[in-house]
């Protein structure tokens, strides 16, 4: 034997399957992930999304379909977005505060097949605007942030009222999150939790689901002026002792894997629950990859999901909740 040969060998703890799971420091299972699921009117409907292949938008009676299918596979929360029809798109997104929209009908048909699921529900304008953005906008193009913020508050409130558990404000207005807390503890909505999406950037990774949406088309510049700049990283740790202060029960990091760096520090500045939203964009890369042949989908979908865990995260919310539910429940 030569001196130079190591006798501390970190191989050796990888040498079998069995080892490798004993040593494992991360686990992720069903119970970790958000399904989010494209809402769409009519009755037993599945519209495939041409940017999201494999993603469809559906009915509401097909919604309490997929709940009941994430129940069986053990995924724990569904978080919803409405496709709402073009000619209740305006420019003041009033279609957002309708008791009876679309979103309202399906967390109560979900509710109630269902119970014992969780809703989340998406607080923004941008379904219902017929200029995209998540907020009314000024002569001057200006999203303006307090007479938002009133709306963004109704809009919550009418998704309590219809039944939903988590309440997740998108929009990136200032000062939303304790007005909404607010208006929940004032109409006995005591045990409705707000996760905000508190690190939420101005990114490129969103096109896909704003073709789900079908907004795509319809928005003018871009979301600059309230979403943050990719640049920083100190103002997300601003943006997340403020919304934790104003009331919010959870934070979010979005998009995901780009931001990894931001989950650790959130994790490390606050003890709180982080979430990662792997957005859009992020499943159309792996998609994208599967179908040029260059990666397996099942190791990819499976090492990213991991890779939020290990970062901190105590969830994340992916297109692929229910495929990799099914790749763990092997
Ligand atoms: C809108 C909203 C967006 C997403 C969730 N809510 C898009 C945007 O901000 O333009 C993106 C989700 C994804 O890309 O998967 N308030």
């Amino acid at each position: 034997m030569t001196a130079s040969y190591p006798a501390l060998r970190l191989r050796r703890t990888r040498s079998t399957g069995w080892s490798r799971r004993l040593h494992a420091e991360t686990v992720l299972t069903p119970a970790d992930l958000i399904w989010p699921l494209f809402v769409c009117d009519g009755q037993g409907i599945e519209e495939p999304i041409g940017a999201l292949p494999g993603v469809s938008r559906w009915s509401v009676d097909n919604i309490v379909a997929r709940g009941r299918e994430a129940r069986d596979l053990g995924i724990p929360c569904l978080a919803l977005f409405p496709y709402t029809q073009p000619e209740r798109r305006t420019e003041d997104g009033r279609e957002a505060l309708n008791p009876d929209n679309l979103m309202c009908r399906a967390i109560r048909a979900l509710k109630d097949a269902v119970p014992d699921i969780g809703v989340l529900t998406d607080v923004a304008l941008d379904p219902y605007t017929s200029h995209g953005h998540d907020g009314l906008v000024d002569a001057a193009g200006y999203v303006v942030n307090d007479t938002t913020a009133d709306m963004l508050v109704q809009q919550a409130l009418n998704q309590a009222a219809a039944g939903a558990d988590i309440i997740a404000p998108s929009d990136m207005m200032d000062g939303r999150i304790g007005m909404i807390r607010t208006a929940l503890e004032a109409d006995a909505h005591h045990n409705v939790q707000i996760m905000s999406y508190a690190a939420k950037y101005a990114s490129a990774f969103y096109g896909p689901f704003r073709d789900a949406v079908g907004s795509r088309g319809l928005l003018k510049g871009d979301k600059k002026t309230y979403q943050m700049d990719s640049a920083n990283a100190e103002e997300a740790l601003r943006e997340v002792a403020l919304d934790l202060a104003e009331g919010a029960d959870t934070v979010m990091v979005k998009p995901g894997m780009p931001y990894l760096d931001i989950i650790v520090r959130v994790r490390q500045a606050f003890e709180v629950p982080v979430f990662a939203y792997q957005v859009s964009g992020e499943y159309a890369m792996i998609e994208a990859a599967v179908a040029a042949g260059a990666a397996d989908r099942d190791a990819m979908v499976l090492e990213t999901l991991l890779a939020f865990k290990r970062a901190g995260c105590s969830g994340v919310l992916t297109y692929h909740a229910a495929h990799a539910a099914k790749l763990l429940a092997r």
